[in-house]
């Protein structure tokens, strides 16, 4: 099957002058022009949370667009060895949505580049019946890698991990699709 991938792209942080954004662009640039790749975003900066979760317009967006997601590609900084708050929300106030689908994290920090980050990550999709990439784009002191106008200084470098990584995770999302297809995936351990 051929069907386009539909990648839903999630922002980590929702802090005003983020750098998430700088990012978020030169992500959204690169994977314009890849071939049967479907982009949608989620923004927790557009959304509303309370200490208890997303209020409930929130948390219908959240659910719908994980719903409608093949893949989920989620851009992260690194608080404090870990990651922000408001992703943790946006990630807890859904559940089946994650199941039997890929992630993929692009990350960015300071000298560990946001691995730290995505390590506690992988811990939490597993929880969520989701398939973590192995293969990550980290980029260590980000803010010294695009110029004023966010365009990044060594653009095929930094091209060269992220086409490896959408390759695995289209890879997975396809075969994890079919497999979603072939049997329900709540109904494989009944
Ligand atoms: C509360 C906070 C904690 C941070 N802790 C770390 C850290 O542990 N390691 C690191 O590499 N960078 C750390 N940073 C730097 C961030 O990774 C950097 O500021 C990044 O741009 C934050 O992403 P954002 O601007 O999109 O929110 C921290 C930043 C903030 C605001």
């Amino acid at each position: 099957m051929n069907e386009s991938i539909r990648v839903t792209m999630i922002y980590g942080s929702a802090r005003e002058g983020r750098f998430c954004d700088t990012v978020a662009d030169w992500l959204k640039a690169e994977l314009r022009d890849v071939g049967g790749c479907e982009l949608s975003i989620l923004d927790p900066a557009e959304l509303t949370f309370s200490a208890s979760g997303p209020d409930e317009f929130s948390a219908a967006i959240i659910e719908t667009k994980l719903e409608a997601a093949d893949a989920f590609l989620i851009v992260v900084p690194e608080y404090n060895h870990g990651y922000p708050a408001v992703l943790k929300a946006l990630i807890d106030s859904a559940y089946r949505p994650w199941h039997a689908k890929p992630v993929a994290f692009v990350s960015y920090g300071g000298v560990s580049g946001g691995l730290r980050a995505v390590e506690q990550l992988r811990q939490v999709f597993a929880e969520l019946h989701a398939v973590s990439i192995r293969d990550t784009v980290s980029l260590a002191h980000a803010w010294s890698q695009f110029d004023s106008q966010g365009n990044p200084f060594r653009p095929a470098q930094m091209r060269g991990p992220l086409i490896v990584m959408m390759r695995r995770l289209f890879w997975w999302a396809r075969a994890l699709r079919n497999a979603r297809e072939e049997t329900v995936y709540d109904s494989a351990a009944a």
